[in-house]
């Protein structure tokens, strides 16, 4: 049985499951080259179909996320069957088909889904889900399937909207497309800024959260303006004074970057990265209480949506509760979720997940000297690798991946000047497991997500010199714990440059430049070591270098 679904909101995509197990799972934008493609997926579902061979009556069920915007496209596919999920239930089965859980709580929480939903939470006992309720009044309706209810509705602003607005708004956290997405900056600057210093009178910023007591549960629920200073005009750092429509109209028609603060300016700098604590401490203090009444520290929970992209807020999760944070947490996770959605009303109590790998496939490289590899990276060479299937979900994790030694804090600078990005948090890094429990303090075998760059953990003293390239300001990283199985090339190309230079660490960040989609194929990948942005590339089973 061949089961596709589709992902509609931003970070558009597919995942086809065939008999059970994840064949394919794809964005689009990495197709479309328009970063977090919003609509329908054209071009990466032609590439599934024709690298499927079927066509689009091969198809037995289709599932459409989200049930609002499916209704925009009427029959757009040929599939025997089609169906729509709730954006939210499509977060929750994107963590249920990915979980190695049989037994958890799931809770998602975001930047908004279908009829105004941000947050919901579901209970899955040996893989079935016994309950599932959205703040929107969407909920799991027995053999009905899911119902909507008013009285079940508890509307407030989106939890997402609070980082959205001040990145946006305030902070100008956009690519040159407009296209926003980049509130994980304002979570590395949270680590520079001190909240106490935020006085939130002064700023005129009313932003707060609380949790409540509703029904069965316990719901996050917001309050005041999500943006900082006045709530229905920006004013520019040289004094204009813009309604909220003229910034929006400006930034589409002319792609012109309008914000209240220059985070060029070091005071503005500083501002930014104070209310970024705040925010991040009324984030973590939230969330924290939530789960407390919501959940046992005894039953695994499942996190998905765009606010567990958040990996402080995880790295704390992770200490008082077994956590799996879903690798496509955000909106690229829902075409999995809806395709899993299809597996679940068909019977399935599982879905046969064959790794993270699963996109579009570039072939390997089998035959590259890794040893030589690993000397231009201790001779502080920027390598790009192109390895087999791209990864699912918006962290690079070997794939496509840039690789550098992460001895030197410079080395962020560099290599950002070299893409054209702007980070305040330094690179992840990509750790050898055999060596991870030495690194990292708190780190055990058993944590998953430490596999998908999706919790932070603090380093143990001894290696933080030797790895500025990669330690924030807090002495956390993020890292991406490595095994063999996971990825072969891109592991021995670690194990290499550990047995010649005693560090089980790289840097290891996205192969793109600001505003663009990672990398997909062997050209694109070419193109950016033709132009200078990396040294050397790995790819179509060669070492390329710089002419
Ligand atoms: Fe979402």
């Amino acid at each position: 049985m061949r089961i596709l679904g589709i992902g509609l909101s931003h970070c558009a995509g597919v995942a086809l499951i065939e008999d059970g197990r994840l064949v394919f799972a794809q964005e689009e934008d990495r197709f479309s080259r328009r970063r977090r493609h919003k609509g329908w997926p054209e071009l990466s579902l032609a590439y599934l179909l024709d690298h499927f061979d079927l066509v689009e009556e091969d198809i037995d069920l289709c599932v459409l996320s989200d049930l609002q915007t499916a209704q925009k496209y009427n029959a757009p596919i040929r599939a025997k069957r089609v169906l729509t999920v709730h954006h939210h239930l499509a977060h929750i089965l994107s963590g249920w088909a990915l979980t190695p859980w049989t037994d958890f709580d799931a809770v998602s929480i975001d930047g908004g889904g279908d009829f105004g939903s941000w947050q919901s939470f579901g209970r899955v006992r040996n893989r079935r889900l016994e309950f599932w309720e959205s703040n929107c009044g969407s909920y799991l309706n027995g053999e009905k399937g899911v119902s909507r209810s008013w009285l079940k509705r508890s509307p407030a602003r989106t939890f997402g909207a609070y980082w959205s607005v001040p990145a946006v708004l305030n902070f100008g956290m956009l690519d040159k497309g407009g296209v926003g997405g980049y509130e994980g900056k304002l979570m590395g600057l949270a680590g520079h800024g001190d909240r106490a210093r935020f006085k939130p009178k002064e700023a005129m910023y009313d932003g707060s959260f609380s949790v409540k007591h509703k029904g069965d549960l316990h719901w996050l629920t917001t309050h005041g303006y999500p943006k900082i200073g006045d709530n229905h005009y920006v004013i520019t750092p040289d004094g204009q004074r813009l309604t909220l429509a003229q910034v929006r109209d400006l930034r589409k028609k002319k792609h012109e970057i309008i914000s209240e603060y220059d985070l060029n300016n070091p005071r503005d700098l500083q501002f930014a990265a104070d209310f970024a604590s705040h925010l991040q401490s009324m984030t973590d203090k939230a969330i924290g209480d939530l789960f407390e009444r919501n959940f046992s520290d005894k039953t695994p929970i499942v996190v998905s949506g765009g606010t567990f992209g958040n990996v402080v807020l995880n790295g704390k999760l992770n200490e008082r509760y077994d956590l799996f944070v879903t690798p496509p947490m955000g909106d690229e996770g829902l075409a999995l979720g809806a395709a899993a959605w299809g597996a679940y009303l068909t019977g399935a109590r599982e879905v046969d997940i064959p790794g993270y790998y699963l996109g579009y496939n570039a072939g390997q490289n089998k035959d590259v000297d890794v040893d030589e590899v690993a000397q231009l990276l201790n001779s502080d060479k920027v390598i790009g690798l192109v390895e087999g299937a791209m990864e699912l979900g918006p962290r690079a994790l070997g794939a496509r991946s840039i690789l550098a030694s992460p001895r030197d804090a410079a080395a962020n600078l560099s290599i950002n000047e070299r893409l054209g990005r702007v980070e305040y948090m330094p690179f992840a890094p990509v750790i050898l497991e055999e060596e991870a429990d030495k690194v990292l303090k708190g780190w055990s075998k058993t944590h998953v997500s430490a596999r998908h760059m999706t919790l932070v953990y603090p380093v143990q003293e001894e290696w933080r010199d030797c790895l500025r390239g990669v330690v924030h300001v807090d002495g956390t990283v993020r890292p991406q714990v490595l095994s063999r199985l996971d990825n072969p090339v891109y592991y021995d190309i670690l194990q290499a440059f550990f047995r010649l230079t005693g560090i089980p660490v790289l840097i290891n960040t996205s192969f793109n430049v600001h505003g663009e989609p990672i990398v997909r194929t062997i050209d694109q990948a070419i193109a950016a070591l033709e132009t200078g942005r990396i040294d050397a590339l790995v790819a179509g089973n060669q070492l390329h270098r710089r002419c």
